[in-house]
């Protein structure tokens, strides 16, 4: 089967957009409690990210997004916000935001934020005044129901078991999370009003924009009538069985006007949403013109090794966004999934495929948004049920293993403490699997063939080409080949990724620029793919 994505010519309007850093820039998403730790305690802050930053800026990123550094109930891997514009003293304080912009800025790094207006932490003074009085106005900040012995409606919460929870005095209330997250009513003058402060006082000490968590969800059905549909809990892919709860139209209005206070500000500010939609259509109406510049496709972190599946993902992407001209973010991990080398396959296999994913998402029109560690192909990190600080856990009885494996530190240096912390003796705050230091980013750096130095020598060969995360793509499947080009009216390059798991042989009309391992062996007008590899080829 052959799958042809129409390819375009840019509208001129569009054309000229193509300027703006964001549309094709390479974010690295930062998990800040694992990224470094800066004063020894075992938890990664903000100090130990400065400390860092020009390891970024020699992988050759643009951005990087910093998962949120607010004080936090912890509940939640700090997407429970007890205030929003504050820094947990875990990670540092307001002045060390001021100071990783500067460094950033300095090393041409630009800085996103990540920014939670779905729901508090039952820690918010907001929330706190709620329970004391029903009759404040923090009350209206928040959905409550008078008690009865059922909850208000059949909503799940995506942790597990309802969306409901009761008040000491009886009430119950909503979150769509953990019952620490209670969720705001956006309709509601005073949450808007503040947020816009929030967005305005972080816009103003100098970041470059935010992630913006669960950006389908903030309206509700008025009303809170129940779902229509069975239930079945996920963080990704919801459709219209949960339509009372997510993705309901009135959303869009409050991303126009945040758009508008974020392009009032020099610069090139931008916002990036996540959008947990199964219709890529959708998802893609949150990225019109006039509202969030990016919201994420997440398809390839839910496709397995399949070409097919890979060839629907990319072209469905990349048809739903065209039609609003916004770039595609693509993503293959975040803080949220297993790690890519374990979902496709574990151990040498997987850690192929993820050498050659990454090969074709960094050649993708668009915006790719890479997850701490995938660099160094981190497998998931087995972590100790009595290690584990997942809510998803805890909620499902042990059910759902949870995200913990996806966030365990960073290992920097070989050694048995990994140098995540800058006390050897201190554990990290989550146990760093034994052996991990293999993975480090010190072996990695001098060993030419490593998952670190493919990374890097990717994202500096795309940085040189001026097709590659642009021009207009063209994806079919051939067997268990998928192959990508990209083109402009003078050239193309193509990307072939074996998804098989014998060796094929494709066509090369041009240069070998990059292949994902050693076993691309190009043999005089073909390059013999073997499996689970990747290859570009500039035609
Ligand atoms: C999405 C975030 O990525 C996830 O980590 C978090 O648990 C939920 N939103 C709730 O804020
Ligand atoms: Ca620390």
């Amino acid at each position: 089967m052959t799958i042809d994505s129409a390819a375009h010519a840019a509208p001129a309007a569009e054309a000229a957009a193509t300027a703006a850093w964001w549309r094709d820039a390479v974010v690295y998403q930062v998990y800040l409690r694992s990224f470094a730790d800066g004063n020894g305690d075992g938890i990664g802050d903000l100090v130990g990210l400065r400390a860092r930053l020009p390891y970024l800026a020699n992988l050759g990123v643009d951005a990087l997004w910093l998962t949120p550094h607010y004080p936090s109930g912890g509940a939640d891997g700090g997407y429970d916000v007890v205030d929003h514009r504050a820094v947990d003293p875990e990670y540092g304080s307001v002045e060390d935001v001021e100071a990783l912009v500067v460094d950033a800025h300095a090393l041409g790094l630009r800085v996103l934020l990540d920014i939670v207006p779905n729901h508090t932490s039952d820690q918010h003074r907001w929330f706190t005044e709620a329970l004391a009085d029903p009759g404040s106005p923090a009350a209206r900040r928040y959905f409550f129901a008078e008690g009865s012995e059922h909850p208000p409606n059949n909503w799940q919460s995506l942790f597990g078991g309802p969306a409901w929870s009761r008040t000491p005095d009886g009430r119950w209330y909503l979150h769509m999370f953990a019952p620490e997250q209670p969720d705001l009513d956006w309709t509601d003058e005073s949450v808007r009003a503040d947020f816009e402060q929030t967005l305005r006082f972080w816009l103003d000490i100098g970041i470059d924009g935010f992630r913006v968590d669960v950006a389908y969800g903030l309206v509700k059905a008025p009303g809170l009538p129940d779902n229509p549909g069975s239930y079945s809990p996920t963080l990704f892919g919801h459709g219209p069985e949960q339509a009372m709860t997510w993705n309901r139209p009135e959303v869009h209005d409050i991303w126009r006007s945040w758009r508008a206070i974020v392009d009032s500000y020099p610069g090139e500010r931008m916002l990036v949403g996540e959008v947990c939609l199964a219709d890529l259509d959708q998802v893609a109406l949150y990225s019109r013109p006039d509202e969030l510049h990016q919201s994420f496709a997440f398809r390839l972190l839910k496709s397995g090794w399949d070409a097919h599946a890979f060839a629907d993902a990319i072209d469905s992407a990349l048809a739903a966004f065209r039609a609003v001209g916004a770039p595609v973010s693509w993503v293959l991990s975040n803080h949220d999934k297993d790690r890519q080398v374990s979902r496709f396959g574990g151990g040498a296999v997987g850690e192929s495929r993820a050498r050659a994913a990454a090969l074709l998402m960094l050649m993708l029109p668009g915006s790719p948004y890479l997850y701490a560690g995938e660099e160094l192909g981190l497998p998931q990190a087995h972590v100790p049920d009595e290690a584990k600080q997942d809510p998803i856990f805890f909620r499902s009885g042990g059910a759902r293993p949870g995200r913990d494996g996806c966030r365990v530190p960073i290992p920097w240096h070989e050694g048995p403490d990994v140098g995540f912390s800058s006390d050897p003796q201190v554990p990290a705050w989550l146990p760093v699997p034994r052996g991990w230091s293999e993975y480090s980013v010190s072996r990695q750096a001098e060993d030419s063939g490593s998952v670190l130095r493919l990374y890097q020598r990717a994202i500096s060969v795309r940085r040189d080409h001026p097709l590659l995360g642009s021009g207009d793509a063209t994806v079919t499947v051939h067997g268990e080949l998928l192959r990508v080009q990209v083109e402009d009216d003078h050239d193309a390059v193509t990307c072939w990724v074996n998804m098989g798991s014998a060796p094929a042989i494709v066509p090369a009309y041009g240069e070998v620029m990059l292949a994902s391992d050693s076993r691309v062996l190009p043999t005089g007008g073909s390059v013999v793919l073997g499996a689970g590899t990747a290859v570009w080829i500039a035609e």
